[in-house]
C-alpha cells in the first residue's frame, strides 16, 4: 500500500519525528563540518528509483530541493517546469497525466496551482505523490521544513538546556495568511504538536480563512478564548485558543473570531501570562498572484532591525519560506536571529529523508494513519452540492468531466460540509430526502434522515433543478404569501 503526503495530517507526529531522524542521520553523514545544514555528495540508496517532479507553477526552492534530494540519494529524476510544454496546455485532465507518468517514474511531487489537485493526483496514481502546493490550500514538505527548523535551529535560552521539543514554542505567523499555503499546513502541524500560535495578518483581510480557522477548532480542538495582557499586552492580538483537553494547548488567534467561551483555569492564565517572548517569528510574502478581484492594496508590513528590537521578538529567530519580496528587510540576513537561509538548506536532507521514507528504503512510515478528517462521515452523493470555492479543482473545466464533489460532514448543529479536496467549507441551506424527493425549509431535518437518504442542497434553485420539491405544507403557504 503506497503512501501519499498530501496534507501535512498524512504524517502522523510519530511518523513526522521518523523522518526528521533520518535527515538528522543524513545530515551528521554528508554535512559538510563548516556548514553542518549543508549537504554535500552522493549515496547510492535510492540508485534504482526515479522522481517525477511535474511543477506547473513556478519553484525555486521546492523543485530544487526535491531533485537535488533524489540525486543525491543516488535516484534519477524526470522533470517538468512548464505546464505549457506538457499535454495540460492540451486538455489532459490531472488523472490522466498521473496515470501516464507512473509508468516513468516511482513517486510524484506535484504543485499546480488549483486547490485539491494534489489529492486528484494521489487518487489516480499507484505510485506515491506528495504535493509541493496546490494553490492556496496546503504546502506539507515546507511544513516539514519548517518544523526541522523549529527544532533544530532553536536557540536554548539557558546554556544548560538544548531544547528539541516543537511544544511550548511560541511562534508568529506573519504576512497573507489568508493565501499562504504555507501558513495552513504549518498553523495545523503547530496545534497538533502543542506550540502556539500567535497570528499576525499583515492586515485584516489577510488573516486565516473561515475554512482554516473551523479546521483549527474542529480538528484540533482550538477554542478561542479572549486575550489581554500577554506579553505586557505588546502583542497585536485579541484573541486566544486553547484546546478543549488537559493540559490546554495555548495557542493564539488574532481578530474577531467566534463565540469566545472558554474559561482558562487560574493555571492555565497563569501560563499564559508568563509567555513572555516569542520563539519563532515566521514571515511570508503577500501571495499576489492569488489576489482576488476587488481586493484592495494594503500597506504590507516590513520585518527589519528596529522591527525586532522590541522586547516580544528580542531573541525571536526569523523565518521565512522564501522567497522574500519587500517584506523581510536585508539587514537581517547579517542578524545571527534570521534563520531562513538555513531553513531554506534543510530542504535537502528534509526531503531526501520523506523520499527514502515513501519509498521504504529507510523505516518510518507504517500504515497511513488515522487522520482527524477521516472521522467525519463522507457526503458524495452526485449532482447535489458543489464546491463554493472557484479555485477546487472540482470546479474546472478538465477535471469535471471525471471528478464528482465529495465532501465531510463536519458540522453537529448544523449540516456544515467540508469540501474533501480544497477543505473550504459551506452550510447546505435545502436538507432534502432521496426518495421522496421532498424538503422542509431550514435545517430542521437535518438530523432525522437517514444518512442514506440524506440530500443536501446549497440552494432552493439547486434543489429545484434536481427535481427536488418542498412538503406540500410548505408549498401551499408559499402560494398564498404570493
Ligand atoms: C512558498 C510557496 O510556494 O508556497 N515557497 C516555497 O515553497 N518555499 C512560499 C511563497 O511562494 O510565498
Amino acid at each position: 500500500m503506497t503512501r501519499d503526503v498530501v496534507s501535512i495530517d498524512d504524517l502522523s507526529d510519530a511518523e513526522i519525528e521518523a523522518v526528521f531522524d533520518i535527515a538528522d542521520d543524513f545530515l551528521a553523514n554528508m554535512a559538510t563540518p563548516e556548514k553542518p545544514y549543508r549537504i554535500r555528495g552522493r549515496t547510492d540508496c535510492a540508485q534504482d528509483f526515479y522522481l517525477a517532479t511535474l511543477f506547473y507553477e513556478p519553484s525555486t526552492r521546492t523543485r530544487g530541493s526535491f531533485e537535488s534530494a533524489m540525486f543525491r540519494l543516488g535516484g534519477g529524476v524526470f522533470s517538468c517546469a512548464d505546464s505549457k510544454a506538457t499535454s495540460t496546455a492540451k486538455g489532459e485532465s490531472i488523472a490522466d497525466t498521473v496515470r501516464v507518468i507512473q509508468n516513468y517514474a516511482d513517486l510524484i511531487v506535484i504543485r499546480h496551482p488549483w486547490e485539491g489537485a494534489a489529492q486528484v493526483a494521489a487518487d489516480y496514481s499507484d505510485i506515491p505523490v506528495i504535493n509541493a502546493g496546490d494553490g492556496s490550500h496546503e504546502h506539507p514538505t515546507q511544513t516539514l521544513c519548517d518544523l526541522y527548523t523549529l527544532r533544530t535551529a532553536q536557540q536554548p535560552r539557558h546554556p544548560a538546556t538544548t531544547r528539541k521539543s516543537i511544544k511550548d514554542l511560541t511562534v508568529v505567523l506573519s504576512g497573507d495568511l489568508r493565501h499562504g499555503r504555507t501558513v495552513h499546513s504549518l498553523a495545523y502541524a503547530l496545534a497538533r504538536f502543542g506550540a502556539r500560535i500567535i497570528p499576525m495578518p499583515a492586515a485584516k483581510s489577510y488573516d486565516f480563512p473561515d475554512h482554516v480557522r473551523h479546521r483549527l477548532a474542529n480538528d484540533y480542538g482550538c477554542i478561542p478564548v479572549a486575550l489581554d495582557d500577554v506579553m505586557g499586552g505588546s502583542l497585536p492580538a485579541d484573541v486566544l485558543y486553547v484546546t478543549p483537553e488537559k493540559p490546554h494547548q495555548l495557542s493564539l488567534m488574532t481578530s474577531d473570531i467566534v463565540d469566545v467561551s472558554i474559561q482558562l483555569s487560574p493555571k492555565e492564565e497563569k501560563a499564559l501570562k508568563s509567555i513572555k517572548e516569542v520563539d519563532f517569528f515566521y514571515a511570508t510574502r503577500l501571495q499576489a498572484e492569488r489576489k482576488e478581484a476587488g481586493e484592495a492594496d494594503v500597506d504590507y508590513p516590513v520585518i527589519n532591525t528596529e522591527f525586532l528590537k522590541q522586547r516580544p521578538y528580542k531573541h525571536s529567530q526569523v523565518m521565512h519560506p522564501l522567497p522574500r519580496v519587500n517584506e523581510l528587510s536585508y539587514e537581517i540576513d547579517d542578524d545571527a536571529r534570521g534563520v531562513y537561509f538555513q531553513q531554506a538548506a534543510y530542504g535537502v536532507p528534509v526531503r531526501m529523508a520523506l523520499i527514502a521514507a515513501l519509498l521504504e528504503l529507510r523505516p518510518a512510515l507504517g500504515t497511513r494513519p488515522e487522520t482527524m478528517q477521516d472521522r467525519y462521515p463522507i457526503y458524495d452523493r452526485p449532482h447535489t452540492l458543489t464546491c463554493r470555492n472557484l479555485q477546487c479543482v472540482t470546479r474546472k473545466e478538465s477535471e469535471l468531466r471525471y471528478l464528482k464533489p465529495r465532501f465531510r460532514i463536519v458540522g453537529h448543529e448544523l449540516p456544515r460540509v467540508r469540501c474533501l479536496y480544497c477543505d473550504h467549507e459551506q452550510d447546505p441551506q435545502i436538507i432534502s430526502h432521496a426518495r421522496s424527493k421532498k424538503y422542509r425549509k431550514g435545517t430542521s431535518a437535518w438530523k432525522t434522515i437517514k444518512s442514506e437518504d440524506l440530500v443536501l442542497f446549497g440552494s432552493e434553485q439547486e434543489a429545484s433543478k434536481a427535481g427536488h420539491r418542498p412538503v406540500k405544507s410548505e408549498s401551499a403557504a408559499s402560494a398564498t404569501h404570493a
